[in-house]
């Protein structure tokens, strides 16, 4: 068996951002993910990272304090309030950090970081690099792991396992004590002793169709957190954004609306104007707004035929398209064969971020002792029920940096040698996972998991989508339970042990209708409409009621919810319009 001081999962910014942590403060680290870490799905993100920089000739009288209360605002005040000040405040250093350690940032002619408007933001407070965000921070940080290799004093602390995936953490008297992964490319199971565990693994998008997320968003780090008795947080809230491209649901991202960009319905009407709730920051209004809107102008026929609305972005001119939105002229002529300097782009909403995650605090603290979560996989709580364009990116390098630096005391604080007790916990672990991964590839069961996979997608987006009622969520529950029995006979055909992803497949795809059964109790049970989860039934906010987080723990027989109290402290809950 293996062991390192400590494991950190998964490979995106929050991953990379807690391994710096670690490695700055001496800790042996070994960094596991399901691809290289490059193309993590950080990589993906576009438009930017908000910090109240007040580097924008508009944005001059920003501050901390009012990006906190937009974020407040725009999380439909469910959010968290202390974190949320916690994070706004820390936000222009990271930047700081991120632009000393060469992130390609773009300029204003002054030599100062850009900055634009992005929505549910009273100032244009989003920096970026083009429209390629991601890419330079990811790569930013990327090259810090290469940097501290190459130090003397930390030669030698870090180890990548690179495609491989964790099923199972190990955990013994609640704390956790290392995992079981799998080796994609060799096909063994192996066992790893660890003082602490970060799972930073991203999302669950691919338990929809039409999302935006990378096929390797399929949300088994949740999964795994959660059978190993950590609990999941506000569930239920699923984002939106407005604009992925038609057939493809490939992001287009805000930036293209906060550089000017219209949104049109099939009469050529700018219809967030008929709405109270954006009729004043019309595009730029915050994201569980827009998209609601622009998918009710589709259910109500005013969409062209499939399911669509324009964005027009040839009011910006070729230029600024090709120096601030490179990226999406390049996706719309790659995936729609349009250029978006003659043409409207064809968009609809898709879904984009999964809000609510495994349950901890701003050090990354869950509920099981040394297992810590960073990231999208995280629930904090800074987003509440609708996330902010470009608060992501800036979470993932404020909260994955505080659990890094939290677990190193936390490691720091322990025998620093691997325990003898918890070894047997791991090993034993490891000969249970290794015979059902095992049972798993050689089963002859009748179910393929291909079909399983995509009838729980379709379910997903067509009765737990942007607008819920009852009858529609129960009639997903029902049909999530006949795929979790359906999955008690799965198979896999291909038989081989190396690169088997049709088997890699089927173990997420487990995850995938538990965490699924999760977000469909949560969404029955909030009888209220807030952010980003809508009930045609019941279509108002109710504070009274409802003004608290939902956790799901893990039971033989399902989830079982209970509430949590929302930070409040600085702002009190007012009308969301925009
Ligand atoms: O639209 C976008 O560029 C997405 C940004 C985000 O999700 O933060």
């Amino acid at each position: 068996m293996r062991y390192h001081q400590a494991i950190v999962v998964g490979g995106g910014l929050a991953g990379l951002r807690a391994t710096v942590a670690l490695l700055e403060r001496g800790v042996e680290v070994a960094l596991f993910s399901k691809v290289h870490p490059l193309r993590s799905h950080s990589v993906a993100a576009q438009g930017g990272i908000n910090a109240a920089l007040g580097n924008h000739p508009e944005g001059r009288d920003d501050s901390w304090e009012r990006h906190a209360f937009d974020t407040v605002k725009g999380s439909d005040y469910l959010a968290d309030q202390d974190a949320v000040v916690l994070m706004c405040r820390e936000a222009p250093a990271r930047i700081e950090e991120m632009n000393r350690w060469g992130c390609p940032f773009s300029r204003f002619d002054d030599g100062r970081i850009a900055q634009r408007p992005f929505g549910g933001a009273g100032f244009p407070r989003t920096a970026y690099a083009a429209d390629k965000t991601g890419l330079a921070l990811l790569t930013t940080l990327y090259e810090q792991l290469l940097r501290l290799r190459q130090i003397p004093l930390r030669a030698g602390l870090l180890t990548v396992y690179e495609e491989w995936i964790v099923t199972v953490l190990a955990a013994e008297e609640g704390t956790c004590c290392g995992l079981v992964a799998l080796d994609i490319r060799g096909g063994e199971m192996e066992a790893f002793q660890a003082e602490a565990v970060l799972f930073a693994t991203g999302g669950a998008g691919r338990l929809y169709a039409h999302s935006t997320n990378a096929v390797i968003n399929t949300g088994e780090g949740l999964a795994v957190a959660y059978w190993a008795g950590a609990a999941l947080k506000d569930m239920e809230f699923i984002q939106f954004h407005p604009t992925t491209l038609y057939g493809t649901n490939v992001l287009i991202s805000e930036a293209a609306r906060g550089e000017g960009g219209v949104l049109l319905n099939s009469r050529g009407e700018r219809f967030l104007a008929h709405y109270e709730t954006s009729r004043r920051a019309m595009e730029i209004a915050p994201r569980d707004i827009v998209a609601r809107n622009l998918q009710t102008e589709i259910l109500e026929g005013r969409g062209f035929e499939g399911g669509y609305v324009h964005l027009d972005l040839r009011r910006l001119g070729a230029d600024l398209i090709k120096d601030r939105l490179p990226g999406i002229r390049e996706l719309a002529l790659n995936f729609a064969g349009i250029d978006p300097i003659d043409e409207p782009l064809p968009v609809q909403p898709g879904q984009h971020y999964t809000m609510g995650g495994i349950a901890c605090n701003v050090r990354g603290e869950t509920a099981l002792r040394g297992l810590y979560a960073a990231g999208e996989a995280a629930c904090i709580s800074v987003h509440g029920a609708n996330r902010l364009g470009g608060n992501s990116l800036l979470d993932t390098l404020v909260f994955g940096a505080a659990a890094g630096e939290q677990m190193a005391a936390y490691i720091r604080g322990k025998t620093p040698h691997p325990d003898v007790t918890s070894g047997r916990v791991v090993a034993d672990l490891l000969r249970e996972e290794a015979q059902w991964v095992d049972r798993l590839a050689t089963s002859s069961g009748k179910e393929d998991p291909t079909p399983i996979r995509e009838e729980l997608k379709e379910t997903m987006i067509a009765r737990v989508g942007i607008f819920r009622s009852a009858p529609e969520l129960q009639a997903a529950l029902t049909k999530i339970k006949e795929l979790q029995e359906r999955y008690r006979l799965i198979r896999v055909r291909y038989r081989g042990r190396k690169l088997n992803y049709e088997l890699v497949g089927a173990l997420e795809l487990k995850g995938k209708l538990d965490l699924a059964e999760v977000i469909v109790q949560g969404a029955l049970a909030r009888e209220e409409s807030r952010g980003s989860h809508f009930r045609a039934d019941f279509p108002h906010r109710d504070d009274a009621q409802w003004l608290k987080h939902t956790l799901a723990v893990c039971t033989p027989d399902g989830p079982q919810l209970r509430d949590q109290p929302v930070t409040l402290g600085y702002w009190t809950p007012e009308k969301r319009e925009y």
